[in-house]
């Protein structure tokens, strides 16, 4: 019995310590956003130059795609989705790390 307990609390102890690790850390997407100059034409709640955060995450919500498509986007730059406006590509001056980041950050709003 004692055994058996043990067990399933490690299973919980191990399910919670993955959801923690999966989960977007928004403290350090705010930073790398302001650090990566990014917050010079995005806002978070409204359109500035660039389409407001909440609106992106709105737009692929449920898109297992959008990731991947973002992170091109971001790094490479471009325009037509949101406006005639372009994003400029923020690759290399944001290293691909930091930009995967930012982007599950962004699709967290
Ligand atoms: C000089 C202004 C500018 C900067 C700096 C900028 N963006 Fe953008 N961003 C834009 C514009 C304009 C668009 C809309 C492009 C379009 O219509 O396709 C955009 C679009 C986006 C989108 C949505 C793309 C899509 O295809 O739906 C994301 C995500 C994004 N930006 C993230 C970022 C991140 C992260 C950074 C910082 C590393 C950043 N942007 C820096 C101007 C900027």
């Amino acid at each position: 019995m004692k055994l058996r307990y043990a067990l399933v609390l490690s299973g919980t102890l191990l399910i919670s310590m993955q959801t923690a690790q999966a989960a977007v850390d928004m403290a350090k997407g705010d930073a790398l956003a302001k650090a990566s100059n990014c917050m010079a034409c995005h806002a978070i709640d409204r359109k500035l130059v660039g389409p407001a955060y909440q609106d992106v995450a709105k737009k692929y919500k449920g898109d297992n795609s959008a990731e991947a498509k973002l992170v091109k986007k971001v790094k490479e730059g471009g325009s037509g989705v949101w406006g005639q406006i372009p994003m400029p590509a923020n690759s290399p001056k944001v290293s691909d790390a930091d930009i995967k980041i930012l982007v599950e950050w962004v699709l967290a709003h």
